[in-house]
């Protein structure tokens, strides 16, 4: 692939400048997941996300060396599975995730999810630990209600750069997005085109018709239009650019304001239940 992408602006969050849009790499493995990675940063991406729990930080790491961008020009997020919030066993966790990235740091070290089970006031002090000992250059939260972050900022010694919630059209975030703005920290959106489904509707199409732009990228620019960072997944190389090129165009308030009414209380993808049901190991 020849395509580049003009540079992706980055926002202020807490200290951290976070580009506005990342690669998601859940479900990504093996060549592929490095393949991706790989060409990816080629193009301008500069923001990757992954995940102990991925499976696949061996390959993102393999992927970002077969780039040959230079480490620091890339933001790279990893997360902490809940089963390992115990501070020993997060500090065992973090180092196996550099290991396995063979990174001597990463850029944004995250709770995956809540952990009910593990006091956050155990959890918090060894996450910000991590920043401290130069493991991560910014930590933060995934998955955390607006509840949540308030107890979360009452404990962390370190600013907390953003919360990874679950954002897109047809769910309602305002809440958790508000209470990240009033923190100054940045709303991270995960499955930002609802997993592939963007690309069916068709309010998001007929605006993208008028400018020119599929419904998936419609999608992402109403997210980043509100200065929300987008992280959308793809195993295909060609749709690397089309999920990136969003900066050439903005929608009018008249739009924004309809793909802000496609939210709906169905709206969720992923199971919360999962989190309060959830065996952590
Ligand atoms: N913190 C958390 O708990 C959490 C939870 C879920 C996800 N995440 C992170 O967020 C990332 C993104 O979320 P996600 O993977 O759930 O979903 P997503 O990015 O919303 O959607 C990915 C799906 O959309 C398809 N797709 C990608 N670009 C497309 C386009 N331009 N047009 C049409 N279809 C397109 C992909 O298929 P193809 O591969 O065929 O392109 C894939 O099936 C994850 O990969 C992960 O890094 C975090």
């Amino acid at each position: 692939m020849t395509t580049t992408i003009g540079a992706i602006p980055s926002i202020e969050a807490n200290g951290a400048a976070i580009p506005l849009v990342g690669l998601g790499t859940w479900e990504l493995r093996g060549r592929t997941c490095a393949r991706i990675v790989e060409q990816a940063l080629r193009l301008g991406y500069r923001h990757i996300d992954t995940a102990e729990m991925y499976d696949n930080e061996r390959d993102v790491g393999d992927g970002i060396r077969a780039s040959g961008v230079k480490r620091h020009d890339i933001f790279v997020t990893t997360k902490i599975w809940p089963s390992h919030f115990a501070p020993r066993a997060l500090e065992r966790a973090t180092h196996d995730c550099l290991m396995r990235l063979r990174l001597s740091e990463v850029d944004l070290l995250l709770l995956h999810w809540p952990n009910p089970q593990i006091p956050l006031a155990e959890t918090l002090p060894a996450l910000c630990k991590m920043k401290t000992d130069g493991l991560t250059r910014h930590v933060g939260i995934s998955n955390f209600t607006v509840a949540l972050i308030e107890q979360a900022l009452q404990i962390a010694s370190e600013p907390l750069a953003c919360d990874q919630v679950e954002c897109h059209p047809f769910l309602d975030q305002s809440k958790v997005i508000a209470a990240c703005r009033a923190h100054g920290m940045a709303t991270v959106a995960y499955s930002p085109i609802a997993r592939g489904s963007a690309k069916n509707d068709k309010v998001l199409a007929r605006i993208g018709a008028a400018h020119k732009k599929t419904a998936a990228q419609i999608c992402l620019r109403y997210l980043v239009q509100q200065g929300i960072v987008v992280i959308p997944r793809t195993s295909k190389l060609e749709r690397l650019s089309e999920n990136a090129a969003l900066f050439d165009f903005a929608l009018s308030d008249a739009e924004m304001a309809e793909i802000a009414a496609l939210a709906n209380r169905d709206g969720r993808i992923v199971d919360w239940s999962y989190s309060g049901n959830m065996k952590w190991d």
